[in-house]
């Protein structure tokens, strides 16, 4: 199971869990709800009808590997600078990990960073124009896969970027779900 969890708010190293002191945890469905994130969790060591229906009905036409090490991926410092500054995508954030760990970080609707630990099996989808951030664990590693619909775009925008159009119906799909 994913686990999820609201963070403190010291500055020590961001690899580490950073739980808030009594842990405060967030189930899978307060987290679609408050956020829009989705999860998925797939078996690595069979067959995925269910990850190739998943892929088929939302378009993910593209896909790739990403590895996330101080030694094997080149530009790593700076990389990890730019992974952990907060910031959104024009489309939607799909990571599968394949091996290793990490924290994706995401603003719920009070601002509150939620931490979400991913780890093998684990597939998440941020949505187009939420706030987040990435960060490796104190493994220092993680392999994943991506997918995108299309030509992939992995621009980050750093917030703020309060205006962009795919903002704005972020939060206007949030709060329709809300009152669902
Ligand atoms: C990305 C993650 C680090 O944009 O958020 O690839
Ligand atoms: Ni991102």
């Amino acid at each position: 199971m994913v686990c999820a969890w609201l963070m403190n708010d010291d500055l020590a190293d961001q690899r580490l869990e950073h739980h808030r002191s009594p842990p405060v945890f967030v189930p899978l469905d307060k987290l679609f709800k408050t956020t829009g994130v989705e999860y998925f969790k797939v078996n690595l060591d069979s067959q995925n009808p269910e990850l190739e229906e998943l892929k088929n009905k939302r378009g993910y036409s593209y896909e790739d590997e990403i590895l996330i090490s101080p030694t094997q991926l080149p530009n790593y410092e700076e990389k990890i600078k730019i992974f952990f500054h907060e910031h959104l995508h024009t489309d939607e954030e799909i990571r599968l990990v394949l091996e290793g760990s990490g924290y994706f970080d995401v603003r719920d609707m009070e601002e509150n960073w939620v931490r979400i630990e991913v780890k093998p099996g684990d597939l998440l989808i941020l949505p187009a124009g939420i706030y987040h951030r990435f960060t490796l664990d104190t493994n220092n590693f993680v392999r994943a896969k991506r997918y995108f619909v299309g030509e992939p775009v992995w621009t980050p925008h750093n917030r703020p970027c309060d205006e962009m159009e795919c903002r704005k119906s972020y939060l206007e799909r949030l709060k329709k779900n809300l009152e669902e």
